[in-house]
């Protein structure tokens, strides 16, 4: 939600900032908007309604001058509609020599736009950020140090921010503050730049600087100095960006949700890297920084989304292989009931953009009861991240579409990792077993590789099913997450009816939907193991067929009694059942892909969706 970015420095600041939205722009925005403060000419801002070209157009038709400061905003509106005037940046001040940008959501806002009335200001937006504006500018009116009428501002806003703030008397400095919002700073030669995330500004530099709660950025062009909101000096931590510009590029492929399908053997091969021995044993690094690991006696993995899916297969594998009970919690219902959580309790938290509020706001929950904080994150510099006793990153490289593909698959390896990890520890399982999955898990990325190398005919069975009005998903097992997150994935993109039942769930109710023609994809789980669901779940297509239904089924190569039951079969091949998730999602990835395709949606951006979601 919301893209910002900051720049102060010698180079072009129009180009920065329009190629700074552009790549934040898979964020999700309904309008954009710039300001820059020339040498001569002053503070001169831009901002319309629409996507980042209406602005372009707008700014080829009627140019402006270039600068060397200024700062760039998409909108994902929340107060006030996606309108020119509710586009950021917002003015403030009496001559409106303020320009003003802001992720997030001032939740005292109308008190404090209550205060500015009374006083005569004057609004021209409907928006909470306009206030903050016009606070800062007063402020600055009385005292003559925007520092610090900034800094006592920021200390009456409650709720989520991020800032970015230029003063037209001030041609040399950004001033920045965040509170569980993101941004980070990157490090430029005699040039710095400020992003809601490194895209922002990783075309110009790798080296960055995360924000951290409650702290106050002044950035000019050849300083950066960051302080709490209280005024106390904070040394920034410094990290290197390991991905480049180009990788969040589409790079030839059609859409960027189409090249991240393709992105997944690498991100799966990259998670994996340095942290599974060619002997199949399993060592993560990152568990020093969680001491009494070995007394933990329940684990909580919280999560929103397809990030909770990844979560529900992180809980079979933990359970099954390190014999330790988990849970699976959404992150905006779990600390609002009270849950049971002490110091043995482990907080397993997953995201990719490691900024989903709901998700911090769980984990601090946590936090404060004593937990410990283990999270599995995409995003360097992340708050999550910062705010975890350890982090296993996943290694899949900027997902800019928003619909999450590599990011899900890269978060179950990192989870069988966790998984794994935990069962050594403790000693679990014997040893030549748990080589003997590592072994697997290594074959991991080579047959994601032969999935993709397969998947003609998903594509042209999610072209054929192009009009259906719902499609349902069944799985069992891991197989059940699986099956939810292939609805997930086409709810989002084609915008048609699409639920995940566990098959055991069938008689129980949903097979009630079942009637002539109703395409069903099924997750068949694996034949091997004594305990295999795998008759159960043949016996559950047999019935949906009787009843008249269409049958996908997502099987492993070899399954001929499924290829005899059902109408169409995709084969996976054959792995432990439960890294058989990693594959068999990737055939649902497709057909809801090319079904929104062959509807003429954007696959991208669906509507109403932002990337990253920074508000509860
Ligand atoms: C679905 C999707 C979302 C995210 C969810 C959590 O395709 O992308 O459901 O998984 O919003 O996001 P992160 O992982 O960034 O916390």
């Amino acid at each position: 939600m919301c893209g910002i970015v900051g720049y102060v420095g010698p180079g072009s600041t129009l180009d920065v900032l329009l190629g700074g939205l552009k790549r934040l722009e898979y964020r999700g925005y309904d309008s954009a908007g710039i300001s820059v403060i020339n040498q001569s000419g002053g503070l001169q801002t831009r901002k319309k309604a629409g996507k980042l070209n209406v602005l372009v157009e707008d700014l080829a038709g009627s140019p402006m001058a270039d600068a060397h400061i200024g700062i760039g905003h998409t909108r994902w509106a929340t107060h006030g509609a996606p309108t020119d005037g509710n586009a950021h940046p917002h003015l403030g001040g009496e001559h409106l020599k303020l320009s003003l940008i802001h992720n997030g959501i001032i939740e005292n806002f109308a008190e404090l736009k209550a205060e500015l009335l009374a006083a005569g200001t004057k609004f021209s937006s409907e928006t909470d950020s306009e206030v903050a504006a016009h606070l800062v500018a007063r402020e600055y009116e009385k005292s003559g140090d925007l520092t610090q009428a900034f800094r006592s501002v920021v200390n009456r806003l409650h709720g989520a921010f991020t800032l970015l703030c230029i003063h037209e008397d001030h041609k040399d400095l950004i001033l920045a503050a965040r509170r569980n919002s993101p941004l980070v700073i990157g490090l430029g030669d005699g040039e710095n730049f400020l992003g809601s995330d490194v895209a922002a500004f990783v075309e110009y530099t790798k080296k960055a600087v995360s924000v951290g709660q409650d702290e106050i950025v002044e950035l000019r062009a050849e300083s950066v100095s960051v302080s709490t909101f209280a005024g106390e000096p904070v040394t920034p931590k410094e990290f290197t960006v390991d991905w480049d510009a180009s990788s969040a590029s589409k790079g030839g492929w059609p859409s960027f949700m189409a090249k991240e399908i393709a992105d997944q053997p690498q991100a799966v091969g990259d998670t994996l890297m340095g942290r599974l021995a060619s002997d199949g044993s399993v060592k993560l690094a990152e568990f020093a920084g969680l001491d009494q690991l070995s007394e933990v006696n329940r684990i909580t993995i919280v999560a929103c989304g397809t990030a909770a899916y990844a979560g529900e297969v992180a809980k079979y594998a933990i359970e099954k292989w390190a014999k330790i009970p988990v849970s699976v919690e959404l992150a905006h219902e779990f600390r609002y009931r009270d849950p049971i959580i002490d110091a043995k309790t482990l907080i397993l938290a997953i995201s990719q953009s490691g900024e989903t509020m709901d998700t911090l706001m769980a984990v601090r929950y946590a936090k404060e009861r004593g937990a410990k904080v283990l999270s599995i994150c995409n995003t360097q510099g992340a708050t999550l991240a910062r705010e975890s006793d350890a982090t296993i990153y996943t290694h899949a490289g900027p997902e800019v579409a928003v619909a999450s593909t590599k990011a899900f698959t890269a978060q179950i390896t990192a989870g069988l990792l966790v998984a794994l990890s935990l069962s050594w520890l403790r000693k679990a399982m014997p040893e030549a077993e748990l080589k003997g999955l590592g072994k697997e898990l290594l074959k991991l990325p080579r047959q994601v590789k032969k999935v993709l190398d397969s998947v003609g005919h998903m594509r042209d069975l999610g072209k054929a099913f192009s009009n259906a009005k719902s499609i349902l998903f069944l799985g069992r097992n891991v197989g059940y997450p699986i099956a939810m997150e292939g609805a997930l994935k086409l709810k989002e993109l084609a915008y048609i009816h699409a639920e995940g039942f566990a098959a055991g769930e069938l008689k129980h109710g949903p097979i009630a939907l079942i009637e002539e023609g109703q395409p069903v994809i099924v997750v068949v789980p694996s034949q091997k193991g004594e305990d295999s669901l795998h008759p159960k779940v043949v016996s559950n297509i047999q019935e949906i067929k009787a009843r008249g239904a269409k049958v996908i089924a997502i099987a492993e190569t070899g399954d001929t009694q499924v290829d005899s039951v059902a109408d169409e079969v995709f084969h996976i091949p054959v792995t432990s059942p439960l890294m058989a998730s990693v594959l068999s999602v990737i055939p649902l990835q497709i057909f809801a892909l090319e079904l929104a395709s062959a509807k003429g949606l954007d696959v991208d951006q669906p509507r109403n969706l932002a990337k990253s979601v920074t508000v509860e």
